[in-house]
């Protein structure tokens, strides 16, 4: 791996804070600007690959400003680099911006919410595989979740101006347990607009969107799963052109791809893994699949494999 002095490939690059906004409840958006070596390289960083952060040199917030159910795991010590994707990254001039959409879970994203602008982090990448858009496809259906949001978005925007651009019909839902974990650009009190099912961020390149809530907070009352499955059963929907990209959390994808192989369709998965290394040498994010050809699996690596995988693959 290159150490930021490379003209292209995946390094270890410093980025610059542009912004840190809170999105929602639990979301943060990161905007990260990258000069140099670190613009070239994260200028080619394609939808669903991902890079790591090292927070360490983020401080904790205030005590009074940790959620109580974070208290405990605040206070531990972050020794890795931890994994993101991107909902955008764009190159302007000899600068790339990078836009990054965290939920904060633990003590590294708990630091990430008191960078600052101007504050300095260390990102590695472009790391693993993209989305990638099989021939023939006339229709896409994006079925995702919680921190599976990030590169679905940046999907839709390279779908529609970007590398993978074609005349392809986008078709997004989104699922949080409540309206409250969305993590998309409206104000709790404004959420009028995820009622009628059009998220901005998708609106904006003509993308039809679906919202399901677990609790029924907003839009369809249940899994984002059967949401999609109810559209499907109203919809004719060709298999042979469509292809389905998810990202999110297991039982979802387990889900999706179900629904997907019940009806030809081609699917792509990103799989969650917990990441240590981030470049195939410590094992820890393998995920089994199936040997092409046989009934035998095999453990491939999440970070270097991955993490998108075709559905079909992945022993769920
Ligand atoms: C390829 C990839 C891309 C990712 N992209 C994003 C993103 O765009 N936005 C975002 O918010 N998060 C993303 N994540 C997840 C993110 O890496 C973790 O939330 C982060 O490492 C948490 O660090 P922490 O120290 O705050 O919490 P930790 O203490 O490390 O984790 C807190 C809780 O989250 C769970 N968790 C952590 N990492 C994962 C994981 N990979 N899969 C499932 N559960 C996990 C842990 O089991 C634990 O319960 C991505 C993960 C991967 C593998
Ligand atoms: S995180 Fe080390 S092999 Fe994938």
């Amino acid at each position: 791996m290159g150490h930021g002095n490379q003209s292209s490939g995946k390094g270890v690059f410093e980025a610059v804070v542009l912004s840190n906004r809170r999105i929602g409840l639990t979301f943060y958006k990161l905007r990260l600007e990258l000069s140099g070596a670190g613009a070239v390289a994260f200028s080619r960083f394609r939808p669903g690959q991902f890079a790591q952060l090292d927070a360490t040199t983020a401080e904790l917030p205030p005590a009074d400003e940790i959620p109580e159910e974070l208290a405990d795991a605040a206070q531990r010590q972050i020794l890795l680099r931890r994994p993101f994707s991107f909902t955008d990254v764009s190159k302007h001039g000899d600068k790339t911006t990078a836009e990054l959409l965290y939920c904060v879970v633990g003590p590294a994203t708990l630091r990430m919410t008191t960078l600052r602008p101007r504050s300095r982090v260390s990102i590695v990448g472009p790391l693993g595989s993209g989305f990638w858009l099989p021939e023939g496809k006339k229709k896409a259906f994006f079925v995702f979740g919680g921190m599976g949001t990030a590169p679905i978005q940046h999907l839709a925007k390279d779908m529609m101006e970007g590398e993978l651009r074609s005349e392809i019909e986008i078709v997004a839902f989104a699922g949080a347990k409540t309206r409250w974990g969305l993590p998309f650009e409206k104000r709790a009190d404004e959420m009028s607009e995820y009622l009628g099912f059009a998220i901005r961020e998708f609106a904006r390149y003509g993308i039809e969107s679906r919202i399901a809530t677990d609790d029924g907070s907003a839009g369809y009352h249940g899994l984002v799963t059967d949401c999609f499955l109810d559209w499907l059963k109203e919809n004719k929907v060709d298999a042979k052109s469509s292809v389905i990209y998810s990202c999110g959390p297991e039982p979802m994808l387990a889900t999706v791809a179900k629904i997907a192989k019940d009806r030809g369709i081609d699917c792509q998965v990103s799989m969650e893994r917990r990441m240590a290394c981030g470049t195939g040498l410590c094992q820890s994010c393998a995920v089994e699949c199936r040997v092409q050809g046989s009934d035998q699996t095999t453990y491939k690596m999440c970070c270097r494999d991955g993490p998108v995988f075709d559905a079909t693959e992945v022993v769920f």
